[in-house]
């Protein structure tokens, strides 16, 4: 990456031209819009710094977006507007508060929602109910005329339905608006189909559909399965059409697909929902959703409010957070985990990505470094969905200035020095074999202390860090022994705070023994697996003596967790730490099942659950009493069948004879 401002701007300028000319005159992006616009505000912000260092040709400098050649051109009678994007929650409180000081007479009015369909924005005329024309949106007031190709869709009524709702709308011209969408099914398809062929293939189907609809060849558009999604009827006059909500249930009437998520939302509340539904929600849809589009529901009401622009006030486009953008690779350094792997993570300059802000992303190890060619110095791209670990997707080679720097990975552990061996010849992963390296020290007890396993409150990795370094800790049974007094002397800490994470560790003198057994680090043993555990020898005692087969033998432990669960009992270290706690009186105690409806019930969830998460309806099967597996066996009583689930579970389930029942079911069973 280069330090001098006029360099990476022409860097930038450069790129940020190809890309524009991909999209705009290609019709064939080859990076997704989260890169081009990480770039352009990188862009942004050092023009911003260095206003000298603006020229005319750059993208920033850009107004309006032209209309291409081969269409005729036609005049909207009324102008596509568009719609402010906010990108927070606050932002949309911040939006209602401005609504109601901008209509203070209202009495009451109501909010309309609906997802935001990713496509191109087309408008549709019908003359006494029979489809006319078909013009895209182009700079708002004048668009192209694309009506042979609209026509091949097959969602548009070429003749409006008449009904008794639709009939005082059908006389007359009635302008019809919504969006062109291609299903992501069917873009899989394309771009199947185009792989085999051996062509390049298109990067989202939002473009793909923009580009099939600026074919000039209509036979073509016809192949590719487009869609029409309606959202706004502009009749001629103003008929009985007081709410979007009404608007929405003729646009059904009428015959045209896309209203069927809107949804009246009667305050904030009630859009707050809306938002964290269709968070969740989106991808179970056929086709991509860029957002939500909220808007006062009383159409007078919205008309009042008035345009800023070429945006209406009375309505907002809730952006979903992206999941890409670009940014700076600083460094890379090794982190070594509990098991000794060397992991090379990368920091970064920080940035905003899917609703927080990234500044590291583990790399994995030196081949997925090499293979993906990351260097020091690189600007790449960053993939972050939701809560999922961040990760380096590329980096973007044409921005080297020649100074970024190869990683190598080190021949000796960074915290110890020992010499880093693989575990299997062909391992990808480097490991620093000490058992008492301090790093993997560190790594154990902030496991040992973390929300999963014991729960100790304020004994983060900080803490653990200043623990370690005034020499009061070296494992996981020390921080029974630690002291208020030794705990105060600490920079990091006061008197209150000394005394609660005293307090709270005493709490913990008997954890729960599944906990415990999570808790001591074992590798391959999971939450589940030591659950299980705890089910089958009910004291810490009992696993430790016993035999291997015994525990190969308990449900979802295999032969290659058995013998890591051995291993680990019979290291010196290991046995010299579990007697340490005993000394100090820590002793995990193993509680009997919960009692309740659910007793003796066995559960397995398979795909994805919309309206909880896996491990908290685990946790409430236990509650009442259940017992939840994580594997299908022949003794399961319940499969809870989410979403986007496979074949060969449900196959299984059916072998067995097991019941199926779906989210809602089990929600009643353990409500
Ligand atoms: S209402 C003033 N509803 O998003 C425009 N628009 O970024 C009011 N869009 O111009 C539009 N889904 O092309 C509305 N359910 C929906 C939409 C939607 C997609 C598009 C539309 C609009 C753009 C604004």
């Amino acid at each position: 990456m280069n330090n001098d401002p006029k360099k990476r701007i022409q860097a930038l300028k450069k790129q940020l031209a190809e890309y524009s000319y991909e999209y705009h005159v290609l019709d064939a992006p080859t990076q997704s819009d989260a890169v081009y616009d990480g770039l352009m505000s990188e862009l942004k912000r050092l023009e911003a710094d260095h206003p000298e260092l603006i020229t005319a040709d750059s993208p920033t400098q850009r107004v309006g977006n032209e209309i291409s050649k081969g269409f005729k051109s036609v005049s909207h009678v009324s102008r596509m507007l568009s719609l402010n994007d906010v990108f927070s929650e606050e932002d949309v409180s911040a939006w209602i508060v401005r609504i109601q000081k901008l209509l203070p007479h209202a009495k009451s009015f109501s909010f309309y929602g609906d997802v935001k369909k990713d496509g191109l924005a087309c408008s549709l005329i019908y003359q006494d109910g029979v489809f006319t024309q078909a013009v895209t949106r182009g700079d708002g007031f004048k668009g192209e005329d694309v009506t042979d190709n609209v026509r091949t869709i097959a969602s548009v009524p070429l003749r409006l339905r008449h009904v008794e709702a639709t009939k005082v709308l059908i006389p007359g011209r009635l302008e019809i608006r919504g969006e062109i969408v291609m299903y992501k099914k069917d873009f899989e398809s394309l771009n199947a189909a185009r792989k085999k062929s051996g062509l390049d293939l298109y990067a989202n189907p939002r473009n793909t559909a923009a580009g099939t609809i600026r074919q000039l060849d209509s036979k073509l558009v016809a192949e590719r399965k487009l869609h029409f999604l309606a959202y706004d009827i502009l009749p001629e006059n103003a008929r009985d059409m007081s709410t979007h909500s009404h608007v929405y249930s003729l646009l059904s009437d009428l015959g045209f697909k896309g209203a069927e998520y809107g949804a009246q939302l009667k305050d904030s509340k009630a859009i707050q929902t809306f938002i964290h539904t269709w968070s969740k929600k989106r991808d179970s849809l056929p086709y991509e959703i860029d957002g939500l589009v909220i808007k006062v529901d009383q159409r007078d009401l919205y008309d009042a409010a008035g345009v800023v622009g070429k945006n209406p006030r009375a309505a907002v486009a809730y952006k979903f957070p992206a999941e890409q953008s670009t940014t700076i690779v600083k460094d890379i350094f090794v982190s070594i985990g509990r098991t000794g792997a060397a992991t090379p993570v990368a920091i970064l300059e920080p940035v905003r990505v899917a609703g927080s802000t990234v500044q590291m992303a583990t790399l994995h190890n030196d081949s997925e470094i090499a293979r993906k060619d990351i260097r020091i110095g690189d600007t790449v791209i960053i993939h972050k969905a939701g809560d999922i670990i961040p990760e380096v997707v590329a980096p973007m080679v044409s921005l080297r200035s020649g100074t970024e720097k190869v990683f190598h990975m080190p021949k000796q552990c960074p915290e110890c020095e020992t010499t880093l061996t693989k575990e299997k010849e062909g391992e990808a992963v480097w490991r620093c074999p000490n058992v008492r390296c301090p790093a993997r020290s560190q790594k154990h007890i902030e496991h040992f202390a973390s929300k999963g396993a014991i729960d100790i409150d304020g004994l983060g990795e900080k803490n653990v860090v200043a623990l370690i370094e005034a020499g009061l800790i070296k494992d996981q049974a020390d921080i029974y022994a630690l002291t208020y007094e030794q705990v105060r002397e600490l920079d990091r800490f006061a008197d209150v705070s000394a005394q609660k994470l005293i307090t709270a560790i005493q709490e913990k003198k008997n954890p729960p023994l599944e906990r415990f057994i999570f808790g001591l680090g074992i590798r391959h043993v999971g939450t589940q697996t030591a659950i299980d555990l705890a089910n089958t020898f009910h004291s810490l005692e009992s696993l430790q003596k016993a035999p291997l087969e015994d525990i190969a033998s308990v449900n979802g432990v295999g032969e290659v967790v058995a013998e890591s669960i051995l291993a680990w009992f019979s290291d010196t270290t290991n046995q010299e730490l579990l007697n340490k706690f005993k000394k100090l009186h820590v002793t995990a105690q193993h509680a009997k099942k919960a009692e309740g409806p659910l007793s003796g019930l066995k559960f397995v969830i398979t795909g994805t659950l919309t309206n909880m998460s896996r491990d908290i309806a685990a946790d409430q099967i236990r509650n009442k009493g259940g017992v939840f597996q994580s594997s299908l066996g022949k003794d399961t009583d319940y499969l809870v069948v989410g979403e986007n689930v496979g074949a060969s579970k449900l196959k299984k389930a059916a072998e067995y004879g097991t019941k199926q029942i779906d989210e809602a079911t089990l929600h009643k069973m353990i409500a």
